[in-house]
């Protein structure tokens, strides 16, 4: 459920009409409805309110500073995975104590930054790394919080390239060496190891794989006589793009609150899609459409991969909706960018009524993986970022201008 529905012919964000928006704001740009993306962070809360979790919204899908701070406000913490990403979720006023820190790459300035800022616990994904945070630690004279992250070797049934969790890929720790360490903790005294944690791949929409990954670390707890204060399950909870089937905050926690209901230690969540994805929409216009001789329809639109690039990296599919209903008989589109790469597109052979150019389209479910996954190719600016809250529009975010383009080039003295 979200918050972008018709009203009569005209698609609205919690009923403030499109049109209006677009009309103050030029496309294209990203909206958010504050709404939905709360009503989803406590979809989750709900579910797992049994275990009281501590939910970590995982802000590498959306770290818009007013997104985060939304989340925090409910109460949630934030997953990061940077030192750009610290400095946002501080500056989004969230309790470093509800932090958590993984990532394949953490350099030695941003392990001493988020241990002198006391974040609630690194996820280490390599023994050199837990090396480096010892170090680190010992220099600064403190004791960091550490989960090591498994990698429990299960399939997540989804995008290879957002798989994380099987032994090939590069994150986390196999079950043997995490058992050594655990055994020689003393070797790693300025550290306490006391969490797990394992994040097995991203847009799951099945809720067995949840499961294997669980049972088998808590396997590896029972065998190893390991004692720990918190297991991080990371994120990963899918959504319904429109061509899969949707499980609800409930499946997810239905399969998973019987495997820890018993157990001492605190549960924490690192949702970031389940949470932001259906909260935010990409609203674009139609500069062309293009018939070719060979049959082809090409809508041509304001959008591109620089803009939204799930479509062109993981054939993704995503929902897309005109502003305003189109009446005519359906044909097939390519729905493209302006972009110099054939890669550049929004949706391909995607059936429509009758797309005109200077109508406006709305690509659905774009809230997380969005607007972060940005870039200036081709020199577009970035663009907008709306969101609405109790009714009123509000620019989050203002699109990049021409000047933003070159902050940071220097014109050599050659060239002057
Ligand atoms: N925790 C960790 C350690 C992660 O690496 C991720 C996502 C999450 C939590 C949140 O996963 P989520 O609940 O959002 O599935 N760009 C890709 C997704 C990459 C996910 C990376 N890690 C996409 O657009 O589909």
């Amino acid at each position: 459920m979200h918050e972008f529905n018709y009203r009569g012919d005209t698609l609205c964000c919690e009923n403030v009409p499109l049109p209006d928006i677009i009309k103050e704001h030029p496309t294209p740009f990203y909206l958010y409805s504050h709404k939905t993306l709360v009503d989803h962070f406590n979809k989750i809360k709900a579910a797992f309110k049994e275990l009281n979790p501590l939910i970590c919204f995982s802000m590498k899908s959306n770290s818009n500073l007013n997104v985060c701070k939304a989340l925090v406000a409910e109460g949630a913490g934030l997953d990061i995975v940077s030192g750009g990403e610290l400095y946002k979720a501080l500056k989004a006023g969230c309790p470093a104590d509800r932090l958590v820190y993984a990532s394949v790459g953490k350099t030695e300035s941003e392990i001493e930054y988020a241990i002198r800022k006391n974040i609630f616990a690194f996820n280490v994904e390599s023994v050199p790394e837990l090396i480096m945070i010892d170090s680190v630690a010992r220099r600064l004279a403190r004791q960091p919080r550490v989960a090591l992250r498994l990698n429990p070797d299960v399939k997540a049934d989804t995008h290879d390239y957002i798989t994380t969790g099987t032994k090939e890929k590069k994150f986390g720790i196999d079950f043997k060496t995490a058992e050594d360490i655990f055994d020689n903790t003393n070797k790693y005294s300025n550290v306490s190891i006391k969490g797990i944690h394992a994040h097995i791949g991203s847009q799951i929409t099945n809720t067995e794989p949840f499961a294997v990954a669980i049972r088998k670390i808590l396997d590896f707890i029972e065998k190893s006589n390991i004692v720990i204060e918190w297991l991080n399950i990371g994120g990963g909870f899918g959504i319904d793009y429109g061509v899969e089937k949707a499980r609800t905050a409930e499946d997810f926690a239905a399969k998973i609150i019987p495997l820890l209901s018993d157990k001492k230690f605190k549960l924490v969540l690192e949702p970031g899609r389940f949470i932001a994805g259906a909260a935010g929409i990409l609203v674009c216009k139609v500069l062309y459409v293009k018939a070719t001789r060979s049959g082809k329809k090409f809508a041509i639109v304001d959008a591109g991969m620089n803009d939204l690039i799930r479509p062109s990296l993981y054939n993704a599919h995503h929902e897309i909706l005109s502003v305003v209903k189109l009446r005519s008989k359906p044909e097939k589109y390519d729905i493209v960018g302006p972009i110099c790469e054939s890669g550049d597109f929004l949706a391909l052979d995607r059936e429509f009524p009758g797309i005109v150019a200077g109508g406006y389209l709305a690509v659905m479910s774009a809230g997380a993986y969005g607007f972060v996954m940005s870039s200036n190719y081709n020199s577009r600016p970035r663009s907008s970022e709306l969101m609405v809250i109790n009714g009123g529009v509000n620019v989050v975010r203002a699109a990049e201008t021409y000047r933003d383009l070159i902050r940071g080039e220097k014109i050599l003295k050659e060239f002057k």
